[in-house]
């Protein structure tokens, strides 16, 4: 296993380490130690099938499952993120499933619509883009950094809000796709999330939390104000230096913290180009923390 540091302030490449084998104790403590020091691997040259990939995640703790039977394939526990159908064929731009794909060019972190929103993602790539082609990243933010940066009034401001997360949002922005499925909608309302994020693993450290594909509303502020400081922060991100673009080779896996970074698909020309991964993510265990809920803030 050879491990090389990505360009950034976070993220290490490994490679020499075959996923599909069985791993050692040692190599699974050691590649857990990594991940929580860099946020963000990526294994080099993977030759993974769905059960390699499954396997290796539940390395990581509890598989979450996909809500959208019609995105998954054998099992809900694997997702299709392609522009491409499961039985291969290549989609058209304007085909709603190549549309939900437009939703993830937004800031984000996986599930952050759910209660208890996802710990880790694995994006496995089956076929990517040629060199030629523009576009096609996968771009990553540090929020701990974010965070840091941010100015003394704004993170005090910032201390004590939520922003509301829905899974429905992405119908606002491509009102022509169809609407939620039933069972969608019952199992997956409306969460609110602090802003400020704690870390109990990490001493309580805190990040910037909050994602531009899930909604804009903050709680408790009117929906203009909400969506004027939604805004802010989104240009926040979208101008900081804390991040990393992933150009994908084929048999790469990228997994990545959905607890302190966001990522965002970079636009390409989808109808000249094919592009098909599979994701598997690991379960979050609890719900977020804030501020509000740290033991000091509390008066005996
Ligand atoms: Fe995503």
């Amino acid at each position: 296993m050879i491990c090389k540091s990505l360009p950034g302030c976070f993220g290490i490449e490994i490679s020499k380490i075959d996923l599909s084998s069985s791993l050692s104790n040692d190599e699974i403590t050691n590649i857990k130690k990594l991940f929580q020091d860099f946020h963000l691997i990526v294994f080099k040259e993977q030759n993974l099938n769905d059960d390699d990939q499954l396997k290796f995640t539940e390395y990581f703790g509890e598989l979450e499952e996909f809500p959208e039977a019609d995105k998954t394939k054998e099992s809900n526990k694997t997702y299709h993120v392609a522009n491409v159908t499961v039985e291969g064929k290549h989609l058209k731009e304007e085909d709603d499933q190549v549309i939900f794909q437009k939703v993830n060019q937004r800031w984000h972190t996986d599930s952050s619509y759910r209660f208890i929103p996802s710990y880790a993602s694995l994006l496995y790539g089956i076929e990517v883009l040629p060199d030629e082609a523009r576009g096609g990243e996968t771009e990553f933010v540090n929020m701990f950094k974010v965070y840091e940066n941010l100015e003394d009034d704004l993170k005090t401001k910032l201390e004590s809000l939520h922003m509301v997360h829905y899974y429905e949002y992405g119908r606002r922005m491509f009102p022509n796709l169809p609407p939620v499925s039933a069972f969608e909608r019952e199992n997956i309302p409306p969460v609110s999330h602090p802003i400020i994020r704690l870390h109990p693993d990490r001493n309580n450290k805190r990040s910037l939390f909050f994602t531009a594909n899930a909604g804009n509303e903050i709680g408790g502020m009117k929906q203009e104000e909400g969506a004027s400081l939604h805004s802010h922060l989104v240009d926040i991100v979208e101008n900081s230096s804390f991040q990393y673009k992933h150009r994908w080779e084929k048999g790469d896996l990228v997994m990545w913290d959905n607890r302190c970074l966001l990522h965002r698909a970079i636009p390409y020309d989808m109808n000249k180009y094919r592009r098909v991964f599979r994701r598997t993510t690991v379960a979050g265990s609890t719900a977020i923390k804030g501020p509000f809920l740290n033991p000091e803030n509390i008066r005996n």
